[in-house]
């Protein structure tokens, strides 16, 4: 079976070609940043016209390399939600319509169940059950994963999304966007003890996350520092370092709870380094192992979508001649395939 996987959520449009026997057959990216630059932040309008430009040639791109006609894909997926809705939009009706002119079923994914199943495209892929730590622009999540659409949330954030206080202190710093990756640049020159950021909610029981307190903090420090280049670095680095010291406290603490030996770590925020880093010396330290997309595919991508749509069309998983686009959507509610 080979599906075209289609990702249309944000500001990244993504294709992709899954094959059962092959593997991935083809992937392309068109990103919006320089769509999105000069605004400081994503906006959603002309995210949804940028999907109209870039979708339809983007698929017939990676069907050319992959030497593919219609008639070579047995299934669509496309993003269902979360997501902008407009933006979301755009490819369940190119998926949509495809499927139907093509004679083949189609499959809205749910985004974050792309994320936490990209790590089954790389070479080593983990067995389920597992422990997922998902960390977007949009949602910080620690969930249980007993296999495709079996999924317990252990614990949320309460407010900011990981990859959100990334972006507003990159802002913040001067740093444009996308903010999280520039941040993460900058923080590499900072000095590691000048300024120490607290782990918002680590001292006490239970598996939810805090962040906008730690954008409070880097506003306040920001104020009393003097605006040169070393402090804008420290604080990149003090910031930085309390998202991954907590993120780390509470993958451990999850781990234990739970008795999982593997943690799966995926969304955008999941291609910093330094966070790769520390999880997986700390879970190895604990007996367990992580399991990473690679950076590529830990931000939004058509791979992840393609698989995931996979998973679910093998197991007979097809939907009636609508489109789906829900821009709220739990992880929770999802079916089991088959
Ligand atoms: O998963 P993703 O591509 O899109 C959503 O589904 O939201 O995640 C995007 C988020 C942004 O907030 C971005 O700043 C952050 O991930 N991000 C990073 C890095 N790369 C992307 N944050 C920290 N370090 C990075 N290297
Ligand atoms: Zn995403």
């Amino acid at each position: 079976m080979r599906v075209l996987g289609i990702e249309t959520s944000c500001d990244e449009t993504g294709v992709a070609i899954y094959d059962a026997d092959q593997g991935l057959c083809g992937h392309a990216l068109a990103s919006q940043i320089d769509v999105h630059a000069e605004y400081g932040g994503v906006v959603p309008e002309l995210a949804s016209r940028d999907h109209v430009r870039k979708t339809l040639p983007l698929i017939r791109q990676v069907m050319e390399a992959a030497s593919c006609t219609g008639a070579d894909i047995q299934g669509i997926a496309y993003t269902a939600g979360p997501g902008l809705i407009g933006a979301l939009l755009v490819g369940s009706t190119i998926g949509r319509s495809l499927a139907w002119s093509w004679g083949v079923p189609a499959v809205g994914v749910h985004h974050m169940e792309g994320h936490l199943l990209a790590p089954m495209l790389e070479p080593n892929p983990p067995q389920f059950p597992f422990a997922a730590l998902l960390v977007s622009g949009g949602h910080t999540l620690l969930i249980q994963v007993n296999g495709v659409g079996d999924y317990r949330i252990l614990g949320e954030t309460l407010d900011d999304a990981a990859g959100e206080a990334f972006d507003k202190t990159a802002k913040l710093l001067g740093l444009a966007y996308p903010g999280g990756p520039a941040l993460a640049r900058l923080a590499e020159h900072g000095k590691r003890d000048r300024y120490r950021f607290p782990r918002p909610m680590t001292d006490r029981p239970g598996l939810d996350f805090s962040f906008s307190g730690l954008k409070t903090f880097a506003i306040n420090t920001w104020r009393e520092a003097p605006h040169d280049d070393q402090a804008r670095a420290d604080i990149a680095r003090a910031f930085q370092d309390a998202v991954v010291d907590t993120l780390v406290i509470k993958c451990r603490r999850a781990l234990k709870e739970t008795g999982l030996r593997r943690l799966v770590v995926a969304g955008g925020v999941g291609a910093n380094q330094a966070l790769r880093g520390r999880l997986k010396q700390v879970i190895k330290e604990q007996g367990g192992q992580v399991f990473y997309p690679r950076p590529l595919f830990c931000t939004d991508n058509g791979a992840m979508i393609a698989y995931a749509g996979y998973r679910r069309l093998q197991a007979g998983q097809s939907e009636p001649l609508s489109i789906q686009a829900r821009p709220r959507w739990s992880l929770e509610t999802l079916s089991v395939p088959g």
